[in-house]
C-alpha cells in the first residue's frame, strides 16, 4: 500500500500507543445525500468510499481489529429499496475489496444474524471470509444485521442450553462463558468507539464490549470521514486517561 506524505496530526500520532481495536457506528449518509438533493442510496455508495480509506489508514497503521456497524437489527423497518442498494452495495464492496484484503494480509470477518441476508451476500461474505481467513494483520469485522441486544439473548440461550444439559452449573458461570458466546469471541473490547454525525446514542452497538471504550462523537457525517479527521481522533485518545473505575 503506497502511503502518501504524513499529514501533521498523523506525525503527532505515538505508535506505542494505538489503539487495538476501533469500532465505527458509521452514521449520516442519509442526511450527507439529503443536504445535496440526492437519494439516501447516493449517500451509501459515498459512505462505502470512506469505509475503504478508514479500512486503509488502519491497516498502515497497524490496528489490529476494525469493527464497522454497516447495518442493524432495527435497519431491517427501511424501505425494501433501501434495503436492497444496501445489500448490493456491500456484494459490490466484497467484490471490489477482494484482491486488496488477500494483499494486505485482512481477514474479513462478520457479526450479527448472517443467516438473515439474502441468499447472494451470504454466498459473497461466505466466499470472501473462507478466502481470507488464514490473513492475520488485521481483521475487519463488518457488523450486519447487528443487534447487541440480539446477541446477548444468543449468549444467553447458548448458556441456559448447557445448564440445561448438566455441562455448566449455575454457580460455575464467569464473565469467560459470556465472552465466548457473543460474536466477537475472544476479540479485544474495543479501545475506542466513534460515532459520525453527531447523534448521542450507541443504537444497539457492541452493548456488552463497549463497557470501557473510549467514545469520540463527531458532528461529521460518514461520507465527508476523512483519514485526517481519524488522525486527530486517535491522537486525542492517546491524551486521555483510561481510569478503568482505579483512582
Ligand atoms: C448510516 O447512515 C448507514 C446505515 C444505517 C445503513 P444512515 O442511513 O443512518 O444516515 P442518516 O442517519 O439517515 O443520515
Ligand atoms: C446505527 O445508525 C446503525 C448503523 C450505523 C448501521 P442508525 O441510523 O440506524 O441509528 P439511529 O436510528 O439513529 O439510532
Ligand atoms: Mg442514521
Amino acid at each position: 500500500m503506497n502511503s502518501s506524505e504524513p499529514s501533521a496530526n498523523e506525525r503527532l500520532l505515538d505508535p506505542s500507543k494505538l489503539p487495538r481495536h476501533v469500532a465505527i457506528i458509521m452514521d449520516g449518509n442519509g442526511r450527507w445525500a439529503k443536504k445535496r438533493l440526492l437519494n439516501r442510496i447516493r449517500g451509501h455508495e459515498k459512505g462505502a468510499e470512506a469505509v475503504r480509506t478508514i479500512v486503509r489508514t488502519c491497516r498502515e497503521l497497524g490496528i489490529s481489529i476494525l469493527t464497522l456497524y454497516a447495518f442493524s437489527t432495527e435497519n431491517w423497518q427501511r424501505s425494501k429499496a433501501e434495503i436492497t442498494a444496501l445489500m448490493t452495495l456491500l456484494e459490490r464492496f466484497l467484490e471490489s475489496e477482494r484482491q486488496e484484503l488477500m494483499e494486505n494480509n485482512i481477514r474479513l470477518n462478520a457479526i450479527g444474524q448472517i443467516e438473515r441476508l439474502p441468499n447472494s451476500t451470504r454466498r459473497a461474505l461466505k466466499e470472501i471470509m473462507d478466502l481470507t481467513k488464514d490473513n492475520e494483520s488485521m481483521t475487519l469485522n463488518l457488523a450486519l444485521s447487528y443487534g447487541g441486544r440480539d446477541e446477548i439473548l444468543k449468549m444467553v440461550r447458548s448458556i441456559a442450553d448447557k445448564i440445561k444439559s448438566g455441562e455448566l452449573e449455575p454457580e460455575a458461570i464467569t464473565s469467560e462463558h459470556i465472552v465466548e458466546n457473543l460474536y466477537t469471541g475472544q476479540m479485544a473490547d474495543p479501545d475506542i468507539l466513534i460515532r459520525t454525525s453527531g447523534e448521542m446514542r450507541v443504537s444497539n452497538f457492541l452493548l456488552w464490549q463497549i463497557a470501557y471504550s473510549e467514545i469520540f462523537v463527531t458532528p461529521t457525517l460518514w461520507p465527508d470521514f476523512t483519514k485526517d479527521e481519524f488522525f486527530k481522533i486517535l491522537f486525542e485518545f492517546q491524551n486521555r486517561e483510561r481510569r478503568f473505575g482505579r483512582a
